[in-house]
């Protein structure tokens, strides 16, 4: 098995988090992630907000009513908003650009968890991508695609591995 699959296999959404904070470098590596992700036409229509005060990371976890309320107790978020104006692409750049964050997590020994926001709402008044545009200032030409939740894990999953009823999902020369 290649390196890359391994570390695909043992990637498992984690959120549960040790009170202990990421150390910059690894933080570098995270965003240098993010950076080398392809996108349509090269636009690099992404931007990466960091969160890592813990005032504001409760902020965060405010923004669904639900299943968001762990990145409370991670010690880092990353927030990747993207610019459908540059690339009509958008959800695919920025979707992409997340994946990657979350395997180089997985490569330094973090954990990650995708918290969705472009169509969810914060309650019946607003969208989670408004609440969070007022509290991080994220202009309004933005969209935000999610917030990524990271840091050193306080739960194990079971890695996952390719079985019979996945690989029924494969179809060759016509599905
Ligand atoms: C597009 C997308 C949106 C997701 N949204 C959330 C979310 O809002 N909250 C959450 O706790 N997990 C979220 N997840 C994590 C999924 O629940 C998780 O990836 C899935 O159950 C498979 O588990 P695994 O990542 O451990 O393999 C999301 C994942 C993706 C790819």
């Amino acid at each position: 098995m290649s390196d890359l699959l391994y570390l695909m296999e043992q990637r498992r959404s984690i959120r549960r988090f040790e009170n202990r904070s990421v150390e910059p470098e690894k933080v570098e590596m995270l965003l240098q992630a993010g950076l080398l992700a392809p996108t349509s036409k090269n636009s690099r229509s992404w931007e990466f907000i960091v969160v890592d005060q813990q005032d504001l990371l409760q902020k965060v976890s405010l923004c669904r009513e639900h299943y968001s309320g762990f990145v409370a107790n991670a010690p880092l978020a990353i927030i990747v908003a993207v610019d459908p104006e540059k690339n009509d692409a958008w959800i695919e750049n920025g979707s992409i650009a997340s994946t990657f964050i979350e395997l180089q997590a997985e490569a330094l020994g973090l954990g990650s968890c995708w918290v969705q926001v472009t169509r969810r709402p914060h309650n019946e008044r607003i969208s989670a991508e408004d609440y969070l545009r007022n509290i991080l200032y994220i202009p309004d030409n933005m969209r935000i695609l999610n917030v990524i939740a990271i840091g050193y894990k306080a739960q194990e999953l079971e890695p996952r591995h390719v079985d019979e009823v996945l690989l029924s999902k494969i179809h060759r020369n016509g599905y």
